[in-house]
């Protein structure tokens, strides 16, 4: 096949052919097929989508890309929960442990940042030690031994993700249904779970800034989810202004340990309780979601959650010295608060915009290549709703950069409208969806 006819034909908006979607996927696996031919491919599928049978032959190309890891030697049902991405996202992080905790195995793999949002591996591998590459074996070790186990894709398991991940993420072809869901599920069903969780983020954050296009995502991944046998259930839930308050790798690890030691950052935790309530309901250790909220909070009041922690992060090489004593890490070199200058409460933050001033700090990356400032990012300080005084700085920007603080600062200023009269502050979850539809809360 020669690969500037298959770009053509889906650039025509023609659907490929299960061989075709098999030599182009895997020819860019085997470096056959040169970055800038995917992501020409790539772009065309951006603009002209894929048909329903398109995308599920793509992602069972992309999941056979390497390995399926079969873990049925472990009891108990294995749940995981995959985000949509956002900015401040950093659920899993707190989840897994804490899910492990309550007695349901989570093996989880998830992905790097991706455009303006941030990624869980880049969070965890701010950890000193902390290693997200372990091999298969390890892999299965791990869960065995703890219950719990997070990684990337790899060379053997999801390959195809792992490079098409990297290339989406600086070609602008990240916002697009059926590359989202080969992506999401290529890593879900690679990993040996029975059961799956989607957290599916709307906002001016978000991948879906619209909720209808938000819901359509989760009806085709579980759709998905369900053509290859993973029980699967989604929620739609609010990127309209970061989760929690830090943005930014070892920023956003600061935070969850102190949520997994009892902290309430209240739009963070209930959104991880919710998550953590399904997956405990689907792994059969409550009886109900709420059942399942109920397990999981006692378990984070008991210290079990962070004990799993830090036991993760042991594991998986990480020093768990900077867990027990976060504040002995190396701070950035700069750090600038913003001000705006101007009284009232806030309406409106382009989270996008916020998502960008992270990148710029020096926490995200602009080309493959890039290299990590981890300790770099934002502290928000005034959420939506939130009543700001005249000098009162809405947020504090960190990293060693002079240059990327600055532009930091001015996006961040940018981003928010303030209001003269009081504002609601968003819903944080919008509502459930499952193979039978949405239920709006
Ligand atoms: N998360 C992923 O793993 N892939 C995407 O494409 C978007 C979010």
């Amino acid at each position: 096949m020669i690969p500037v006819e298959l770009i053509k034909k889906k650039r025509e908006g023609e659907a490929l052919s299960p061989d075709e979607l098999q030599h182009f996927v895997n020819g860019y696996v085997n470096s056959e097929i040169p970055d800038y031919q995917m992501a020409a491919w790539l772009m065309a599928v951006y603009f002209q989508g894929m048909s329903d049978s398109e995308m599920k032959e793509f992602t069972r190309v992309m999941v056979h890309s390497g390995t399926v890891v079969d873990l049925s030697f472990i009891p108990g049902i294995k749940v995981d929960k995959h985000s949509t991405g956002g900015v401040g996202d950093k659920v899993s992080i707190i989840l897994a442990p804490l899910v492990a905790a309550c007695g349901v195995p989570v093996p989880m793999i998830s992905g790097r940042g991706l455009g303006h949002t941030g990624g869980t591996l880049d969070k965890l591998e701010s950890i000193p030690g902390f290693r997200t590459d372990l091999d298969i074996d390890a892999y299965k070790k791990t869960i065995e031994k703890i219950g719990v186990v997070m990684i990337g894709q790899t060379k053997d398991i999801a390959p195809a993700d792992k490079k098409m991940y990297a290339l989406r993420d600086v070609t602008a072809t990240v916002e697009c249904i059926p590359l989202i869901a080969g992506s999401i599920m290529s890593k879900k069903l690679s990993e040996g779970i029975d059961a799956l969780v989607l957290d599916v983020k709307t906002g001016s954050g978000a991948f879906m800034r619209e909720k209808n296009e938000a819901i359509e995502l989760a009806k085709t991944l579980i759709n998905v989810g369900d053509a290859f046998g993973i029980r699967t259930v989604g929620f739609i839930t609010d990127m309209n202004q970061p989760l929690g308050n830090a943005v930014g790798n070892w920023l956003e690890v600061e935070e969850c340990i102190r949520c997994l030691k009892g902290d309430t950052v209240q739009d963070l935790m209930e959104v991880t309780y919710r998550l953590a309530g399904a997956m405990i309901y689907l792994g059969e250790k409550a009886a109900t979601i709420e059942e399942g909220e109920s397990v999981a909070r006692e378990a984070i009041e008991s210290g079990a959650a962070y004990e799993k922690f830090l036991q993760l992060v042991n594991e998986q090489g990480g020093d768990t010295s900077y867990i027990e004593n976060p504040a002995k890490y190396k701070k950035a070199q700069y750090r600038e608060e913003v001000v705006l200058g101007m009284e009232g409460f806030v309406r409106e933050i382009d989270n996008y915009g916020i998502g960008l001033a992270g990148l710029v700090t020096g926490a995200g990356r602009r080309k493959v290549v890039d290299s990590i400032d981890y300790t770099a990012g934002i502290i928000i300080h005034k959420k939506i709703g939130d009543r700001v005084g005249k000098n009162e700085p809405i947020a504090t920007v960190y990293g060693n950069n002079r240059t990327g603080i600055e532009d930091a600062v001015h996006r961040v200023t940018k981003a928010y409208r303030l209001s003269d009269s009081d504002v609601q502050p968003p819903q944080h979850i919008y509502g459930m969806v499952d193979k039978d539809g949405y239920n709006e809360y």
